[in-house]
């Protein structure tokens, strides 16, 4: 456990007086909004294509289309598009949804005490929303399936969800506690668990709800034979663990008597860091579910908001009852002196703050990972990264008889007690980054000196494996190559414009870009380069010193600055971009070049593109000429020497779904200046670049208006391969 804090190291018989003054101090620790519950707002009147990319997260069949999030696809194109499908979109960052509540005691020592106590309740946050939604009934067929507000764990969704399923769980995972889902659902198809096809109801975990309504006695049809747009509120109290559901036509006012209301504890079943958002499904029978306006109020309690450690304000007022005004000035000067050094920095504190965060990651011992490796058997060995060796590992599941492979990182590097309090700042923030293109992180393990990480293990190994591992791995093809540029380019917008921490991967390259069973990216090694203090360490001293192939994947400034930003990361992916589509490494030597990308430039400039294709491929006619040459563009202008001149990852998202053209590249790569005349990971907005519809075509389609019939764009690529560039 931490350290004691040395505020309240105090003894019970410290006087009175200076015990009140003490914890009306902290009471005063807290920004004054933690105590007048101040409130996260989002407010979407409609949706734009950009918000994809920014404010929130398309999961599997769902887009954004015609202004309105279209959870399952809208098309013309073929009933297939539309059946058996499900999607969700959820806001792209977490909110906390509870903490702690220490049990009021009066000889706890150490807030670690406190936090060990833990059982005295939570303070769960409340929270408003209301949106608009348009259920529409495609040539006035049966209706299926259905429509869910949802708040889950994370920026993903189970397979095979589709159906019955409503996008919230599937035929394995239905009913269990570990789902950490909790849904409001608009059901127009009735399943044998359900009332009727016209139902809302409130789901735990589970497709069956605990409490339901018929909307029918309301006069509310959730897919009526006329287009017709309702607006719903739902309102959950924290305190009283209640929620409301309202409904009505849109522009209606809010009804004073709701659909259902319901007893609900949300802190019971989710996790204290949860997503906003929806979840649609069709199966058989189809529908299109379209949300066309969302505002979002949730009471704030994140970090920076709770005080230090959850501590909530009416304990301490509770405690000190009516404080003397002596006692009050006291504190205000301890208060202004304390002030230049916030408690939530003691390391020690974060420690417990990770021990004490719900799920992931854990804490192991070394012990456990030691067997879990079998001792870090060179047998297990899984690769060598820039820091460490990695190793398969076995652990035993939470049920009897499971097991879960993992992979555990071991650093090589010593770390110095500096190097120790970076660690534990840098892990709480990978903690908070959660994406379905970033492996995921299991736990840690700090042992004096010994630093391990365990993240899930990932059965494809890393895609440079695939590239480079000899004539008996199978051919990547080409789709599975394109899929995995858009994994990797989601994930890297996505640590990039992280909410509240940007964050820069620092070291991309095709031996830290995972495969999971579907062959899907994930990115490794995220966030970590700081933990370990490798600015320490210049670029150049790890490429002497015998790290192959990180060549290539470094952008000229860095060798200037040792500084990696947003846009190094966007270099090095430029170099993956090339290196998948060509199949060969950043630096290698090709038609006397050093670099892949000044070959790939030269055949940009004599029109001859399509030569840079891995040969593999070619041969076996396994490329869409247009796709090659839109990755290349993107490949060349990421590699571009000016660090301003290359496209921002929003950019580079909307290149890759095909919504935008590819940049214009110069026929010359321009020569690199330093000191470089733009500006270096400017923390601003996103440059104005082109956004103009390509390859796209006018056809007519079903959209969320009352008459049913608007022309719209669609993508001739078709929907699936679109949305699946988009997430
Ligand atoms: C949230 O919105 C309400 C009104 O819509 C406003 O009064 C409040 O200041 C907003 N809060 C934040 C944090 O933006
Ligand atoms: C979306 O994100 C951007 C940048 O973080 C922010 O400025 C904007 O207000 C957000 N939009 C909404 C609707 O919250
Ligand atoms: C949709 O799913 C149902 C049930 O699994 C199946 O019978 C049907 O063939 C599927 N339809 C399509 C087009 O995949
Ligand atoms: C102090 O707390 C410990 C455990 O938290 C408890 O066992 C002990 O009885 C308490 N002592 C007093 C004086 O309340
Ligand atoms: C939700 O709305 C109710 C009134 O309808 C209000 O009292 C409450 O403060 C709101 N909660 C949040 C978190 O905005
Ligand atoms: C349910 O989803 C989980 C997680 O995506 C997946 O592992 C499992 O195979 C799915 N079950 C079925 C029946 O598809
Ligand atoms: C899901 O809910 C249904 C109906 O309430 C119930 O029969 C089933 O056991 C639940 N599933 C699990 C795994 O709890
Ligand atoms: C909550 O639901 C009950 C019926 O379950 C109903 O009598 C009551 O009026 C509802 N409360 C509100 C505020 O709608
Ligand atoms: C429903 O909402 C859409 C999009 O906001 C709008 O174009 C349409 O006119 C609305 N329909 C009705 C019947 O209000």
């Amino acid at each position: 456990m931490g350290a004691p804090l040395p505020l309240l190291r105090l003894s019970s018989a410290a006087a009175a007086a200076a015990a009140a003054a003490l914890l009306l101090l902290l009471l005063l620790h807290l920004p004054p909004t933690a105590a007048a519950a101040a409130a996260l707002n989002f407010s979407f009147p409609s949706f734009d294509i950009s918000e994809a990319h920014t404010n929130l997260t398309m999961v599997d069949d769902a887009n954004i289309n015609q202004g309105a999030l279209q959870l399952t696809p809208d098309t013309l194109n073929s009933v297939e598009y539309l059946v058996n499908k499900s999607g969700r979109v959820l806001l792209s960052h977490s909110f906390t949804l509870w903490r702690d509540l220490p049990a009021p005691s009066t000889n706890s020592t150490t807030i670690a005490d406190a936090d060990a106590a833990g059982s005295g309740g939570k303070h769960v946050a409340s929270f408003n929303t209301t949106f608009s939604i348009n259920v529409y009934r495609v040539d006035n067929a049966t209706p299926g399936e259905g429509l869910a507000f949802i708040i889950a764990p994370e920026l993903d969704m189970p397979a095979r969800s589709d159906a019955g399923f409503l996008g919230l769980t599937n035929a394995t995972l239905n009913g269990d506690p570990n789902n950490h889902l909790v849904a409001v659902e608009f059901d127009t198809f009735k399943q044998p668990y359900d009332p009727d096809n016209n139902h809302v109801g409130l789901d735990i975990n589970n497709v069956s709800s605990i409490a339901y309504a018929s909307l029918t006695p309301f006069g509310i049809q959730i897919a009526p034979s006329v287009a017709t747009n309702y607006t719903i509120w739902i309102d959950y109290d924290g305190g009283d663990r209640h929620i409301w559901v309202y409904m009505a036509v849109q522009g209606k006012p809010k009804p004073s008597f709701s659909v259902l209301n319901s007893s609900l504890d949300l802190g019971a079943h989710l996790l204290r860091e949860s997503y906003f958002g929806f979840s649609a499904s069709t199966g058989s029978e189809y529908q299109l579910n379209c949300i066309l306006s969302w505002s979002l109020t949730v009471e704030d309690l994140s970090e920076g908001n709770d005080g230090s450690s959850g501590w909530p304000a009416w304990k301490f007022a509770v405690a000190i009852g009516v404080p003397a005004a002596a006692a009050l000035v006291l504190g205000l000067l301890v208060f202004f002196y304390m002030r230049r050094r916030p408690v939530g920095d003691d390391p020690s504190l974060l420690i417990d703050k990770l021990k004490s965060l719900p799920g992931q990651p854990k804490e192991f011992m070394f012990d456990e990972l030691k067997k879990a490796t079998n001792n870090f058997d060179e047998k297990l060995k899984l690769g060598q990264g820039g820091f460490g060796m990695v190793y398969k590992g076995v652990l035993p599941g939470d049920n009897p008889g499971e097991k879960i492979e993992v992979a555990v990182k071991k650093f090589s590097r010593e770390n110095s007690k500096g190097g120790q309090d970076d660690f534990i700042h840098e892990l709480s923030i990978i903690n908070r980054l959660r994406h379905k293109h970033l492996v995921r992180l299991v736990g840690w393990c700090h042992k004096i000196g010994v630093l391990l990480l365990v993240y899930d293990y990932m059965p494809n190994g890393s895609l440079d494996q695939h590239l480079f591992g000899g004539d008996d791995r199978p051919l990547l093809s080409w789709e599975r190559r394109y899929n995995i540029i858009a994994g990797v380019a989601s994930a890297l917008h996505y640590l990039h414009n992280e909410y509240d921490q940007k964050v820069v991967h620092r070291d991309l390259k095709a031996s830290n870009v995972m495969l999971d069973a579907a062959f899907h990216a994930r990115l490794g090694d995220f966030g970590l380069a700081r933990a370990i203090d490798i600015d320490k360490t210049s670029y150049t001293e790890r490429e002497l010193g015998g790290v192959p192939g990180t060549m290539g994947y470094i952008a000229p400034e860095c060798f200037h600055t040792g500084r990696a930003t947003r846009e190094s990361d966007v270099f090095a992916f430029g170099a993956v971009v090339l290196e998948t589509v060509c199949g060969r490494r950043p630096r290698c030597d090709v038609a006397g070049f050093q670099f892949l990308a000044d070959w790939v430039w030269k055949l940009y400039r004599e029109r001859r593109l399509l030569d840079a294709v891995d040969p593999r491929l070619a041969y076996a006619d396994d490329y869409v000429a247009a796709d090659v040459e839109r990755l290349l563009l993107l490949g060349l202008a990421c590699s571009l020497p000016t660090p301003a001149d290359r496209p921002k990852t929003a950019t580079i998202v909307q290149i890759i779904s095909r919504s935008v053209d590819p940049p214009a590249v110069p026929p010359f790569k321009p020569p690199f200046v330093w000191p470089a005349a733009g500006p270096i990971d400017d923390e601003g907005a996103e440059d104005g670049e082109s956004s103009r519809l390509t390859s796209t075509v006018v056809t007519s389609s079903y959209c969320p208006s009352s008459s049913g019939w608007t022309p719209r764009y669609i993508s001739t690529e078709g929907h699936v391969e679109a949305s699946d560039a988009l997430v």
